[in-house]
């Protein structure tokens, strides 16, 4: 990526949901860049190793990382730590994810995802920070007519988890209507994959991993047995669906250019952009891939179809390309390599290896102490 400047040393950036899988990554490049960094999580679907993990990788700006277990939930708490910062902006990663769980309990996927974005935008705007990078996704282009997809293509969720990112953007829209000294950027992200280089930090799904490269990492690490393909109809090159895989680390800069962009540009608006590859990927293309990179055979078995999956769906990227001057550098081959080394290296996520294979209750799900809070915890 290429950003077009250096940020102000002493820019403050809230990172809601930073200690998940993309947050971490993008605090990480944030502190390299020289931001001060404070992130918000309820370690919902985290947990403070990956913050350790970040302080390290980070070095001598690892100092910069102030922490605060709050739920976005928790209006007052969040508030203290709007009382005990100033914050440049904000970048919101902070949400729950999984499609089928949306399906089965939109109350709470309403209530976590827009409750929580709108406790969060109040209070910014009462504390007169109104400058915010929203974690959007492809699932907004519910089924796409054609590729590759334009920011400009027409809208549709497919599901309550699709439906609340659609909401936050529209909120977001509304927002900078109503008043219009709200800056922000809505990034939608096409599939991330991948892990940063040292092997250090990743993504770590609890129980049976929904998308397709974290399971591919756990029948290589042994921990599943085969992995279902769903579906070898489909109108492409070898039948299985294709897909933008992206890989983490060009997000978080992506995030960076991002951020740059709203401190740079008063009339930026609410300004939508792809983060993806422009490249299709096919599921059989992935794996093939990820089997070089690990020297191994991963067991496959072709299923029928998922329900509501689409047959291709990948990025237009030319206007973050032109306008926030960042355009993906990595291949499927290191979003594969990286992937390994941190699968490899780290079996069973951010627990402990288990030797008899078993899996345990996660040890590191909230609630514990937190030896790298700045602050006062504000729950
Ligand atoms: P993740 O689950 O790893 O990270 C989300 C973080 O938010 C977790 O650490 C979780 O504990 C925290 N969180 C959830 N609800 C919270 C709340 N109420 N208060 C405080 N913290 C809360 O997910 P991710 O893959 O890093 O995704 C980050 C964002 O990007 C999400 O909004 C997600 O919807 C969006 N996104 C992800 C993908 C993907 O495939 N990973 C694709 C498109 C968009
Ligand atoms: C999923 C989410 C979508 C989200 C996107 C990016 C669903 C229905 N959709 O979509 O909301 O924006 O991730 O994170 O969950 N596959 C297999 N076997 C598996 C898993 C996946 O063959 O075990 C295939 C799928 O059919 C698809 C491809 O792999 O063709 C990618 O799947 P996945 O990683 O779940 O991403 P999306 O389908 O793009």
């Amino acid at each position: 990526m290429v950003a077009n400047g250096q940020p102000h040393l002493e820019q403050c950036i809230l990172v809601t949901g930073g200690a998940g899988y993309i947050g971490s990554h993008t605090a990480l490049q944030l502190l390299l860049d020289g931001y001060t960094v404070v992130i918000v999580d309820n370690f919902d679907n985290s947990c403070e190793e990956a913050l350790q993990r970040v302080v390290e990788l980070a070095g001598k700006n690892g100092k910069n990382l102030i922490f605060y277990q709050v739920d976005l939930c928790n209006k007052d708490a969040v508030e203290n730590v709007f009382a005990s910062h100033h914050f440049d902006a904000v970048v919101h990663f902070a949400g729950l994810k999984a499609v089928g769980e949306s399906v089965a309990k939109p109350l709470l996927y309403y209530l976590n995802n827009v409750n929580g974005t709108l406790n969060l935008l109040e209070i910014m705007s009462s504390y007169g920070c109104k400058k915010l990078v929203f974690s959007s996704s492809a699932t907004v282009y519910g089924q796409p007519k054609s590729v590759p997809c334009t920011e400009d293509f027409p809208l549709q969720a497919m599901n309550p988890y699709g439906r609340t990112k659609l909401f936050v953007e529209d909120i977001m829209r509304d927002l900078h209507k109503a008043d219009p000294e709200w800056r922000t950027i809505l990034l939608r992200y096409f599939n991330p994959v991948g892990a940063h280089p040292s092997g250090r930090i990743g993504e770590d799904p609890r129980g049976i991993p929904n998308n397709l490269m974290p399971y591919v990492q756990q029948v290589a690490v042994g921990r599943r047995s085969e992995l279902s393909v769903f579906g070898s109809d489909y109108n492409t090159r070898d039948g299985t669906g294709v897909r933008d895989y992206i890989h983490v680390q060009d997000l978080a800069t992506g995030h960076s250019a991002a951020l740059f962009k709203l401190f740079t540009t008063p009339n930026i608006g609410c300004t939508v952009y792809n983060l993806g590859t422009g490249k299709g990927t096919s599921v059989l293309e992935m794996v093939a891939a990820f089997e070089k990179a690990a020297q191994m055979k991963i067991p496959l078995r072709i299923m029928d179809r998922r329900p509501g999956d689409c047959s291709e769906v990948y990025a237009a990227t030319e206007k973050a390309e032109k306008e926030l001057g960042w355009k993906a550098q990595n291949g499927i081959e290191e979003m594969c390599r990286d992937q390994w080394n941190w699968a490899s290296k780290n079996p069973f996520g951010y627990q402990p290896s288990h030797a008899d294979g078993k899996e345990s209750k996660p040890v590191c799900n909230g609630g514990h102490d937190l030896k790298i809070s700045n602050g006062a915890a504000a729950t």
